[in-house]
Order: C-alpha cells, then sequence, then structure tokens
C-alpha cells in the first residue's frame, strides 16, 4: 500500500505537492474542481482499489476519528459504500437516518448541523432532498462536509468513482486509461439528474466529449451551456459512443406527468442490445443504480459480461469515498504538507471554500 507521502513522489508533476493538490475544505460538488484535482482524487483512489480486493481491508488512517452519515434521503448503496470506507479506514462511523431523527419533529436543518457540529465529528456526509441544503450544513460546521447527493444539484462522488470506473476498464482493455477524448452518452432524466449533472462536470473537465439524451421534457433548458451536446433520439445520441451512461427516471422528483407511460419510455429511450449494438463497438455501458430493469435497461445489457460495468462501479465507489474521506481529513490529522494554515481556502471565514 502507498502512503500518502509516497503517493505525491510518485505522481510528481502531474498536481501540485501537499495540500494545494486538493485545496478545498469539503467536496460539495464537482463544480469548481479543476482537472488536475479530479486525477488527484483518481490516483488517490488507487491504493485503496488494491487494499479492497484483500482478505484483510483495513487501514488505520482513520482511527479515532467520528464519521457521521447524516441520511435525510433513502439510499442502499451510497450510505453502505460510505460506511464501508469509513470503516475500513479505521474510523468510527455513525450513521443518522432522518426517520429517526429529530428533523421529523420539525428540527431545522441548521439545528441539526449544529447538533451534529457539537458531536464533534471530524467529517459529515450528507445526502439531502433539497438542493444546496448540503452546503448550508457545510457552512455551520468545523469538520469537511462531503455531499452524498442533494436533490437535483450534485453526487459528486458518483461522477469520481465512474471516472474511476471507466479509468479501470480502459486499462483492463490494455488502453491508458484516459478519459480525455472519449465520447460518452448520458440518457434518461437528464433533467432532475445529480448524477448526469456531477458527470457533466467532471467528464467534460476531464476532456470527454459528453452527449446528453432524453425526451423534451426531462431535457433541462440551457443543457448546451454545460459544454454537452443534446439529443432527443437515442440512436442519433449512440452513433459513435464509447460510453453510454443509463439513468433511471427519478419519479420522486417529479410533479406531474413527464413521460407518456414506461412501454413508451422503453421503446424511445430504453437500452436494448439492438440499440447498444449502434453505439462504437465494444461501447461500455453504465448505471448509477437503482436500476429499473425493462425500463431504461434491459436486463440481457445490464449483465452483459466485459460490456456491463455496473458491478465494477459499486467496487470503485468504496475506494472513491475513501478517497475523499482520508484527503479531506489530512489537515485535521496533520499530515505533513496539509497544515491546516497551509491552504489558501483555510481561513477561519471560509471565504473561497470549495464550491
Ligand atoms: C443515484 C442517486 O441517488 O442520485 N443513485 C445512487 O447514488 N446510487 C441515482 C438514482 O437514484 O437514480
Amino acid at each position: 500500500m502507498t502512503s500518502p507521502d509516497n503517493h505525491a513522489a510518485k505522481h510528481e508533476g502531474r498536481y501540485p505537492p501537499g495540500s494545494a493538490a486538493f485545496p478545498h475544505r469539503g467536496l460539495l460538488g464537482i463544480a469548481g474542481l479543476e482537472n488536475h484535482q479530479l486525477l488527484f482524487l483518481l490516483d488517490e483512489a488507487e491504493q485503496w482499489v488494491a487494499l479492497n480486493r484483500q482478505s484483510h481491508k483495513r487501514a488505520e488512517h482513520l482511527a479515532g476519528l467520528t464519521i457521521i452519515n447524516a441520511f435525510f434521503e433513502n439510499s442502499t448503496r451510497t450510505l453502505l459504500s460510505f460506511e464501508i470506507a469509513g470503516k475500513r479506514l479505521g474510523a468510527d462511523v455513525v450513521n443518522m437516518h432522518a426517520a429517526q431523527s429529530s428533523v421529523k419533529k420539525g428540527e431545522t436543518l441548521i439545528d441539526t448541523a449544529m447538533t451534529l457540529n457539537a458531536m464533534r465529528a471530524d467529517a459529515i456526509v450528507i445526502r439531502h432532498a433539497s438542493s444546496g441544503a448540503v452546503r448550508l450544513i457545510a457552512d455551520k460546521v468545523d469538520c469537511p462536509v462531503l455531499n452524498a447527493g442533494d436533490g437535483r444539484h450534485e453526487h459528486p462522488t458518483q461522477a469520481l468513482l465512474d471516472a474511476l470506473t471507466l479509468r479501470h476498464a480502459l486499462r483492463a482493455r490494455g488502453g491508458s486509461g484516459e478519459i480525455a477524448g472519449l465520447t460518452v452518452t448520458i440518457c434518461g432524466d437528464i433533467l432532475h439528474s445529480r448524477v448526469a449533472r456531477s458527470n457533466i462536470l467532471a467528464l467534460t473537465t476531464l476532456g470527454a466529449e459528453v452527449r446528453v439524451c432524453a425526451p423534451p421534457a426531462l431535457m433541462p433548458a440551457e443543457v448546451e451551456a454545460m459544454g454537452v451536446t443534446a439529443f432527443h433520439d437515442f440512436d442519433a445520441a449512440l452513433a459513435g459512443a464509447d460510453v453510454v451512461m443509463m439513468l433511471r427516471l427519478q419519479a420522486e422528483r417529479m410533479q406531474g406527468q413527464f413521460i407518456p407511460s414506461p412501454r413508451e419510455y422503453r421503446h424511445l429511450y430504453g437500452l436494448t442490445l439492438e440499440r447498444l449494438a449502434r453505439a462504437r463497438p465494444g461501447c461500455l455501458v453504465m448505471h448509477p443504480g437503482p436500476m429499473n430493469r425493462g425500463v431504461e435497461i434491459d436486463s440481457n445489457v445490464a449483465d452483459l459480461v466485459g460490456t456491463s460495468l455496473i458491478t465494477a462501479q459499486v467496487e470503485m465507489g468504496v475506494a472513491i469515498r475513501m478517497a475523499c474521506l482520508e484527503v479531506l481529513t489530512r489537515r485535521a490529522r496533520g499530515v505533513a504538507g496539509w497544515e491546516p494554515d497551509w491552504a489558501p481556502d483555510w481561513a477561519p471565514d471560509r471565504a473561497g471554500a470549495s464550491a
């Protein structure tokens, strides 16, 4: 296993030394992160991919630290992934579910934040149904905050784990693992998807050509301003694609009728084997889960060995979350080069804190 210091030496020149490599207090989104900062987190995750493939999956970097996973919205894989990540780094991990918390008794988000802060957590991971709620909490607490999905805004660790999954899949095929130059088609409920938003930001920053495809009602109005090409015709969006990322219809965020019927939706936007054949040969298939098999993706595509990366995405999720937790707690742990007064945006007033 590589220690943070060896690691920095190994990648000398790829990004600035010490905390300048990732000068942010928390991870609230991909917006505002630079190419080399994304690469830094991806590179950091490699040691955790290796550790997680051993039978003894335990490091002690975060021993004695307390991580609170505050999930105000339902989640299975993301919560489990963050919990496993914290535990594998030796931290004490506590999960707070909104259903059991005072939120149900009407406590304001700010009061909840103050309570979490008073417990002296060393990192707080938050999922919330409202866009912007994570930032609101981050502004009130003293420790790093990681966004595990806020409304339709961002889901940064999902975009990072998707990039790490792609890198590994491309390397397994003998390539360099470079995301730059790939054509990635993201298809589904772009309008309500924080996964789409974070992935558009990450993939374009990493140099991929990104296409988004959705029925008109599920396409955000100004999406092309994000540097992507918008399609309503899935076959056209697939032509020449190296990767296709399918998204679930976010029914919980829809008010009113956005699609005629699941059957009609599958007909136009479902990924079937026949449709996949329109993409570039060897096109990789991704889905963040949970999947609606037979709606946005057919089972024979989702389970296609060598093509579907869906289980690899889950594996890479743990490694990415370990990397984020380890990097973001370096200042508090006094890791050399990561002293609190070193990073430019680590000021008491938090001016310029991470986006
Ligand atoms: C996504 C989410 O919650 O935003 N899932 C996840 O994190 N595994 C996507 C979704 O719910 O469709």
